[in-house]
């Protein structure tokens, strides 16, 4: 899969390429990463990227030029453009799954007060990671990037993202341990110490379907 992320903050995301399993699977070619200031596509003497609203407001708005010809200079026919905004539709794990199997996604960051409303016409789909206002599109591109990347096969140990919240069953994942037994009284549950299997998955399913009920209700319907 090639990812192009277009944005004013390249350096934002020197973190995100070079640790973890981002990295890995960048040294593993399982995915291509380039980051592309459309500052350097700006048609205007002094570089500009934004101006005023028309009809008055506050702050300023992304022009339409630089971020057009940036994404036409990478878009080709299987390329699914992407622009991330809090008007976006809620992006779900679905979402994710659906990306995973697509050849280039080109990943638009809005900055600012917002862009110019012809710059929607470029994209295939607008997502929101959430129903919260952040300070521009950099951290929601990672997030989508991080979750896309991960469902590449052979990126992630393939068990570990069927058992995941949010899976095709919609239930949260249940409580996992790890060494040692009893930390400071509280103890590992008996059943998972047990090594009794059947009861073991019987356990976890019936956690998952608690943990959700209390806390996601919604995922239930
Ligand atoms: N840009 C700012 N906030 C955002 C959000 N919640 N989702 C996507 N893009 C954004």
């Amino acid at each position: 899969m090639k990812i192009d992320i277009l944005t004013l903050f390249p350096k934002m995301f020197d973190g995100f390429l070079t640790e973890s399993i981002i990295k890995r699977a960048i040294n593993a070619q399982k995915v291509t990463i380039e980051i592309h200031n459309f500052r350097d596509f700006s048609d205007d003497e002094h570089d500009s990227v934004d101006d005023t609203p028309y009809g008055g407001g506050a702050g300023m708005v992304l022009m339409p030029q630089p971020i057009f010809d940036c994404v036409e200079s990478l878009r080709k026919e299987n390329s699914k453009v992407i622009l991330l905004t809090p008007s976006g539709v809620p992006y779900k794990q679905k979402k994710a799954y659906d990306l995973a199997k697509e050849e280039h996604l080109i990943i638009i960051c809005g900055h600012y007060e917002g862009f110019d409303e012809r710059i929607t016409t470029l994209a295939d789909m607008e997502i929101s990671i959430g129903d919260y206002v952040l300070t521009g599109g950099e951290i929601p591109a990672m997030v989508l990037a991080d979750s896309v990347i991960r469902l590449i096969p052979g990126v992630i140990n393939e068990k570990s993202h069927i058992e995941d919240s949010f899976n095709e069953n919609y239930l949260l994942d249940y409580p996992t341990y790890t060494r040692p037994s009893d930390f400071r009284g509280m103890k590992v549950p008996e059943v998972l110490l047990s090594g009794n299997h059947a009861e073991i998955a019987k356990w976890r399913y019936n956690e998952s379907v608690k943990r959700t009920k209390e806390r996601r209700p919604d995922l239930l319907k």
